[in-house]
């Protein structure tokens, strides 16, 4: 051989000339891509641990209240209630007005707490005259199993076992507003007069 020959691999035992330094073989690639993979996926699993745990401690950092309406709220000035019953929706409680004496009743049903629909008699049914309904023209009628009661809270259908409460009515020396105390159940006769 001379000087200037470039002595030549040997033939594998297949024939074939074997991996040189440098070429990528296809078996290798794809041992490399699935442990790119897997480390990926152990990655996103670690991070899903750890978000779950940040979670669990800072909910931890915020008490299990429930967090409930005053019983001792606002619903404003006499003169915003007409004469006859006004139902303030939010608080599930009726504003009863006569003349200037002014009541509160609940709306909450004393069988299973379903909120009671008013209802006023019409005229042909009571055969009296026009005007404010006296509370013989009026009763509260309970959607959810038939319970009627009379316009002063008395039960007198259905499955409700007590009369709808009344509830202690004072006048804000703030602002002069209405203010109803629903942790204090009253007498039916009593009302507060402005
Ligand atoms: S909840 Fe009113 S009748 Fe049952």
């Amino acid at each position: 051989m001379s000087s200037n020959e470039v002595p030549q691999a040997p033939p594998s035992e297949s024939g074939t000339l074997r991996d040189q330094p440098g070429s990528s073989h296809p078996a290798t690639e794809a041992n490399t891509s699935r442990r790119s993979f897997l480390t990926r996926v152990g990655g996103g699993a670690v991070l899903v641990a750890l978000a779950g745990q940040t979670y669990a401690f800072l909910r931890s950092l915020v008490p299990n209240v429930l967090y409930e309406e005053p019983p001792r709220f606002k619903v404003g000035t006499p003169d915003q209630f007409p004469e006859g019953v006004s139902f303030l929706d939010d608080r599930r409680v009726f504003i009863v007005r006569e003349k200037n004496t002014f009541q509160a009743m609940s709306a909450v049903c004393t069988h299973l707490g379903c909120t009671v629909k008013f209802r006023r008699f019409d005229r042909a049914q009571t055969g009296t005259g026009g005007g404010a309904p006296s509370r013989e023209q009026q009763e509260f009628l309970c959607p959810c199993h038939g319970s009627k009661y009379r316009g002063d809270g008395t039960p007198y259908a259905g499955p409700a076992p007590r009369p709808l409460p009344f509830f202690r009515v004072e006048v804000s020396p703030d602002d002069g507003q209405l203010i109803v105390d629903a942790s204090e159940e009253t007498d039916r006769e009593f009302r507060v007069t402005v």
